[in-house]
């Protein structure tokens, strides 16, 4: 049995005027203790956008969504607004959605396709790629031009596409997207690779009032929820599915089935031990065209590419550090979008095979609106945990109750071999969500490259 080493030691970190100051390190070392004040503090919020979203490989966007050169849309690198564009060449860039000369907004369109982007303050203009095009009556109102090299749009100096799902960092030495997954990538790749390729076959945004790391880690490790908020949702759910089990004990996964990975890079996912009747219907649309589909066509495409041990490991979520989830059981991607402590949106990304018929494509976003749609069936039971929580964090003696996350601290890897990496053998287990807060500490506790 593997038990993961200390850390490095964690700054301590301030906190308000008159609070005790915030200690990291039983994040660090694994101890399995959160001070709910990570979910609330101001200063903790800023020193993540500078040192997490600052430094991390961050989800964009979806090549899908940008198919023709001038295609665009908008997005978020934690709280700075975004543009990814097509360029001429066919490549994709990301820039800053900040005028250079007074920062207004360059667009407020959340996705286009467009020529140049004009200011609609003074009326600079960008090109494609965000670089400063001209400014409106320069000749009669500076004394000089205005170097277009100086004032262009702040490019986002990384950017890199994984099977079409583009990625960019701040952070000009990070590793190589791929390189940043470590071991992640034998399970996240089959998840978003698809028969012709991924499509992004729909997108719709809500708030959430919670911190953006309940939902991170949830998708990483919490497979301990299922069986007690998802109860009711998942009981009226049984008789929709064809030779689904009948009793809610047969349905449930057993405590100690499945397994849960971890890694140093933060990714953690869950992989499930659900009765085969049941695992059927958790694909999940319990919509039968859209099973047919992933069980038939898009299992084959899996099994005939990475195998048949890869193609069969059901992973019900997932969390790619540090903010986007992955819900293959739904087949939804999710960008979990940090705005301010107490609040986030829920950016859902409905993903299909872009060979699949128009029909399947269909039945899938139905069943994706029905259970982790912003009003589905499963996402309003995590959205009441999620939001209960941070209203009882309101309370000034209530957040000072350090909480438990002490599960399954045993780790160990798959003595068959079959799950790379380190795995818990159960997938209710706190050793991805342990993982996931050890890297965002560690990052949070270093200056400079983490
Ligand atoms: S703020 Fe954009 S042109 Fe002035
Ligand atoms: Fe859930």
């Amino acid at each position: 049995m593997q038990r993961d080493c200390p850390g490095p030691t964690a700054r301590v970190l301030p906190t308000r005027p008159g609070g005790p100051p915030l200690d990291l390190s039983p994040l660090l070392e694994e101890r399995g203790r959160v001070d709910p004040r990570i979910y609330v503090d101001p200063e903790v919020y800023e020193l993540e956008q500078e040192r997490v979203f600052g430094r991390s490989w961050l989800f964009l966007a979806h090549e899908s969504q940008l198919k023709r050169p001038g295609d665009f849309i908008t997005t978020y690198m934690g709280e700075d607004p975004i543009i990814v564009s097509r360029q001429d060449d066919g490549s994709v860039a990301a820039f800053l959605n900040q005028c250079r000369h007074r920062g207004m907004r360059l667009t407020q369109e959340d996705a286009g396709h467009t020529r140049v982007f004009t200011c609609t303050y003074h009326g600079w203009t960008y090109d494609r790629g965000g670089r400063l095009s001209s400014v409106r009556d320069e000749r009669e109102l500076y004394r000089c031009p205005v170097d277009r090299d100086r004032w262009s749009a702040v490019r986002v100096p990384r950017v890199e596409s994984f099977h079409g799902f583009v990625f960019g960092t701040w952070d000009e030495h990070a590793p190589s997207f791929r390189d940043s997954l470590g071991d992640a990538a034998w399970y996240f790749e089959p998840l978003l690779d698809g028969v012709g390729g991924t499509e992004v076959i729909g997108v719709t945004k809500w708030t959430v009032h919670c911190n953006w790391k309940f939902g991170a880690e949830q998708f990483a490790s919490d497979g301990y929820h299922f069986g007690m908020s998802h109860l009711s949702a998942l009981k009226a759910l049984m008789s929709q599915v064809p030779g689904a089990p009948r009793t809610m004990q047969e349905a449930t996964p057993p405590p100690d089935g499945g397994r849960q990975f971890k890694n140093a890079q933060g990714h953690g996912a869950m992989m499930a031990a659900l009765p085969p009747n049941l695992m059927r219907g958790a694909r999940l649309a319990f919509e039968p065209k859209a099973n047919e589909w992933l069980l038939g066509p898009r299992q084959d495409f899996l099994v005939r590419k990475y195998g048949e041990a890869r193609a069969s490991v059901f992973i019900p979520a997932s969390n790619l550090f540090p903010n986007m989830g992955i819900l293959p059981a739904a087949n939804a991607l999710r960008v979990w979008q940090p705005k301010g402590p107490e609040q986030m949106e829920v950016w859902s990304y409905v993903i299909a095979d872009a060979d699949a018929p128009a029909d399947v494509k269909q039945a899938i976003r139905l069943g994706n609106q029905r259970t982790f749609g912003s009003t589905g069936i499963f996402e309003q039971d995590d959205t009441h945990n999620w939001t209960e929580i941070q209203r009882v964090l309101k309370g000034r003696r209530a957040r000072r109750e350090i909480f438990n996350m002490e599960m399954d601290s045993g780790t160990q890897q798959d003595a068959e071999g079959r799950f790379p990496g380190t795995t818990a053998n159960r997938s209710s287990s706190e050793v991805a969500a342990r993982a996931f807060y050890r890297r965002w500490a560690s990052l949070l506790s270093t200056e400079g490259a983490p």
